[in-house]
């Protein structure tokens, strides 16, 4: 709980910078309408407010401090990843965007804990930013769930992967680009059903699309929101493959066999939906996350985490801060 001294590490947070450069090329651009506010613009559209916490290492480390939390990964808004881009043209966006994310984790102490951006969509300019950005300072990398129509499983992101774990960077995957319809595009249903969608078919695509076959067991990757809905239809996967494995039987072994291969983040806001993931997944493969500072993310954070009275004080523990510790190479 907040106060009580105990290490707490949030591995799933954002930040945009406030002094970035507008990019043109049809490229997100933030209007900075104050100090204290801006607004994250696609074309002419407002995509997204947002506020110092966004990008000021004093707000984001007060907030911390209110929520009991200890230190933080701080990764890309993914509308900024610029996949779509010529792969040399997004390289510089992520080199802009990364050296920016230092300067504003710098000030912290260590308690603010960049993830770097890379050019998934061109495997060598993805490595070879990786590596720049190992050497510069970042923790690991977060990628979009997709590039396209290229999945997980596709031969270019695997070999990318396989460079991470190779150099011991963790991943964090996280949905973006969500399909768009008439449907889709009401409410917030790309962020309410999208999102969680996304993140599952990520998971089946490293599955049955054998990556978790090709890559190494040393590759620490992690999906946002709970994996989306792998937890709760597990099991429909594991009958599907054992059923109708003339259509979907690729892997080398049954989904179930492949659990302990990913960790997923705590941001369900249930305890009743984080009692699964630790039932599925186990306890080991649960790493806080909130998704601060946006509104669909969980403040205080961590709350879901202290509210289950399920967990026993060893799993509270893991999942607070061990399984972070372990997936961020941290002593
Ligand atoms: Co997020």
């Amino acid at each position: 709980m907040p106060g009580d001294g105990a290490v707490v590490i949030d591995v799933h947070s954002h930040y945009v910078p406030a002094g970035w450069p507008d990019l043109g090329e049809g490229q997100p651009w933030l209007r900075v309408d104050s100090e204290r506010e801006a607004m994250i613009m696609v074309g002419a559209t407002e995509f997204r407010p947002v506020r110092p916490n966004a990008w000021d290492a004093g707000v984001r480390l007060a907030d911390m401090d209110d929520d009991g939390v200890t230190r933080q990964v701080v990764s890309p808004t993914p509308l900024f990843f610029g996949y779509e881009l010529p792969g040399a043209r997004a390289a510089k966006v992520a080199r802009i965007f990364n050296d920016l994310a230092l300067e504003i984790c710098q000030p912290s102490q260590g308690r603010l804990l960049p993830f770097a951006q890379v050019p998934l969509q061109d495997t060598d300019a993805a490595c070879r930013e990786l590596d720049r950005c190992r050497e510069s300072g970042h923790l690991g990398v977060e990628i979009g769930n997709h590039v396209g129509d290229r999945d997980l499983d596709d031969e270019g992101v695997v070999t990318f992967l396989q460079h991470a774990a190779s150099i011991g960077m963790p991943v964090f995957v996280h949905p973006w680009d969500m399909p768009t319809s008439p449907r889709l595009d009401r409410w917030m249903a790309r962020w309410l059903t999208g999102m969680p969608a996304e993140t599952h078919l990520s998971v089946l695509a490293m599955i049955l699309g054998g990556a978790f076959d090709r890559l190494p067991d040393s590759l620490r990757i992690c999906f946002a929101h709970g994996g989306g809905s792998f937890a709760f239809w597990l099991g429909r996967l594991e009958n599907a493959w054992h059923r109708r494995g003339d259509l979907i039987a690729k892997s080398q072994l049954p989904p179930s066999a492949y659990v302990g291969r990913f960790s997923v983040d705590s941001v369900v806001f249930e305890p009743s939906a984080l009692r699964l993931l630790v039932d599925t997944l186990g306890a080991s493969q649960v790493i806080l996350g909130s998704d601060y500072p946006y509104p669909l993310g969980e403040r205080p954070v961590g709350q879901v985490v202290h509210r289950s009275d399920s967990l026993s004080d060893h799993d509270r523990a893991a999942i607070l801060h061990g399984n972070a510790e372990r997936f961020l190479g941290l002593p």
